[in-house]
């Protein structure tokens, strides 16, 4: 596993915006696995940039997105389908119908089967962008006795739900089920690039940099098992975390 640590969260997070972009520029045809949550709107922000500086052109990218909240319209402002539009896709000149987030359409373990099959579709992603949750948490692979290789519906925690709710009204309106690549499709992806701020992500990133256990406990601990991982840290979260 490759550790950077930058000066600075905007650092990190131009850095993994110009390891997305070198993949696009390698490969135009490049499939990207994208992650949402409050960590990587920097970096599509730095990747609408580069895009407008006529540096990178989506024209042929096709990407997957980690996961989605069951039984949440694609319209509704907290769905990750209305982020990544919002944050990307809106924004450069890539296909819509190129991207895939998974829908509420049919039964949840309906849109699992679908995400799994969208994973693997003309291969699995080149690069697979992650953040990580305080409990360690990957997508939505929730830290506790097992993990799941494939897509599948997962039942939130309750310190997820209490984390998620600062973008709802309340916590009763954060859906209660997600769709979710398992760890297996994560791993697939040719090679990961994770990001990580700010002092809640001491426990879950010292599990992940500080040894070579590998424990549900710390979902992104299986990370360990990629032979072309970069974590990406500011000075700031590795003095805490004493990596
Ligand atoms: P965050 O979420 O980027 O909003 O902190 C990361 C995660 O829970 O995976």
């Amino acid at each position: 596993m490759k550790l950077i640590v930058t000066e600075s969260y905007e650092q990190s997070c131009l850095k993994a915006a110009e390891m997305i972009g070198d993949v696009i520029r390698q490969n135009p045809k490049a499939k990207l696995g994208l992650a949402t949550g409050s960590t990587p709107e920097p970096i599509y922000k730095n990747l609408v940039k580069m895009y407008e500086q006529g540096g990178l052109d989506f024209s042929q990218v096709s990407t997957v997105n980690l996961d989605e909240y069951w039984g949440i319209d694609p319209e509704h402002p907290q769905s990750y389908r209305y982020f990544m539009n919002h944050h990307l896709f809106d924004h450069v000149n890539i296909r819509k119908e190129a991207t895939f987030v998974a829908t509420g359409k049919g039964t949840p373990e309906q849109a699992a089967d679908e995400l799994e099959e969208k994973v693997f579709e003309n291969g699995a992603p080149a690069i697979q962008l992650l953040g990580i949750g305080a409990n360690g948490h990957i997508a939505f692979n929730e830290a506790g006795p097992s993990l799941r290789a494939k897509s599948h519906v997962e039942t939130l925690t309750e310190s997820t739900i209490q984390a998620n709710s600062r973008f709802f009204d309340s916590p009763e309106q954060v859906p209660t089920q997600a769709i979710t690549m398992g760890m297996g499709d994560i791993l697939a992806a040719g090679s990961i690039v994770l990001v990580a701020t700010g002092a809640s992500k001491k426990e879950a990133v010292q599990g992940l940099l500080l040894d070579d256990v590998i424990t549900t406990e710390n979902p992104s601990t299986f990370l360990k098992l990629h032979p072309n991982t970069t974590v990406i840290i500011d000075r700031e979260l590795a003095q805490l975390a004493g990596v």
